[in-house]
């Protein structure tokens, strides 16, 4: 969208959304650089105060992806005037995003209300990043190995979930996942030296094959994933079929041209690959020399380690590939 924008050169813009990245680098003096990112959406889930920590985990995470660390936020709502939701509901919304918040160590410093038919509700994050160690979708290079941090399926189980189609278990999972910090995984890949890692992505709303596309895209590379090693939430491969929410479907018409799928592939996990998530986890792409310890300092934070492919040079009209 950002797109029809001109943009005006500043030397003191690291990286904006020209690389279709979800955070934004502005060195604004000598040393770290603010690292800024929006996100708020509708609710994914019906409980008001999961929906809050899991709207501020998501917030979190574009600072975390890029290697940054989040310090204040500000709240974003659209709260209906008429009929809506109450002072107690409200409540809860912000008191969920405070927890998720006060579990990073950000501030909360203000947000902004207004009215409208349907609730939103998000933030505004600002953090400090060390300019010389900035993640992006552009950086990934031939014979990486791509390690994804957490399970996929949360589309496709929220889907589940409001036709009350989701098993207790699977629909447990998924808000653990949903509500679960990418800090940890952060500071994984800030534990290794720089240039370890050449590349890093969250995955939300264009599912992994969509957010592996642009980091293919950005990097000049095709993104290889072997299908059975997708890691896949409790319960989510038995309701994609039935479930597969709207922005699936979106995801498969935008990014499907540039996706070659082995003969014979599981559909559940095609549809798993194109679910959109929410606070999903980080796609990282590390140098295969720093692969052990990486995963070993995942375990460590308690994150995902999980191996899901590798990176290849370019192929042409194909940016990644399920095998
Ligand atoms: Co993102
Ligand atoms: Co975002
Ligand atoms: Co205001």
């Amino acid at each position: 969208m950002l797109g029809a924008i001109p943009h005006t050169t500043d030397d003191r813009v690291l990286v904006d959304f020209r690389t279709a990245d979800d955070a934004g680098v502005y060195a604004w003096e000598s040393g770290p650089a603010l690292v800024q990112t929006v996100d708020f959406f509708t609710p994914v889930v019906d409980d008001p105060y999961t929906y809050g920590r899991i709207a501020a985990a998501n917030a979190m995470s574009d600072v975390y992806a890029m290697g940054g660390r989040p310090l204040t936020a500000l709240a974003i709502a659209a709260l209906p005037a008429a009929d809506g939701p109450g002072a107690d509901v409200i409540r809860q919304i912000f008191l969920g995003g405070h927890d998720a918040l006060r579990e990073a160590g950000v501030a909360l410093l203000g947000g902004h209300t207004v009215s409208d038919q349907e609730i939103k509700f998000g933030y505004a994050i600002t953090g400090a990043i060390d300019p010389s160690r900035i993640l992006t979708n552009s950086g990934a290079r031939a014979g990486d190995v791509l390690v994804l941090t957490k399970p996929l399926g949360t589309g496709i189980i929220a889907t589940a979930m409001k036709f009350d189609r989701a098993p207790q278990e699977a629909a447990a999972a998924a808000i653990r996942s949903m509500t679960s910090l990418n800090r940890g995984a952060a500071e994984a890949m800030a534990k290794l030296p720089a240039g370890a890692v050449h590349a890093c992505t969250d995955i939300t709303g264009f599912g992994l094959a969509g957010h592996a596309s642009e980091m293919a895209a950005g990097s000049g590379v095709t993104l290889v994933f072997e299908a059975a090693a997708l890691p896949i939430l409790e319960g989510a491969e038995a309701l994609a079929g039935a479930n597969l929410p709207g922005g699936g479907r979106t995801n498969q018409a935008h990014f499907g041209g540039a996706i070659s799928a082995a003969p014979g592939l599981n559909r559940e996990r095609m549809l798993l690959a194109y679910d959109p998530q929410t606070s999903g986890g980080l796609l990282i792409s590390v140098q295969p020399s720093h692969l052990e310890a990486l995963r070993a300092h995942l375990r460590d934070e308690g994150s995902g380690d999980h191996v899901v492919g590798r990176v290849e040079g370019p192929s042409p009209g194909v940016l990644v590939r399920l095998t």
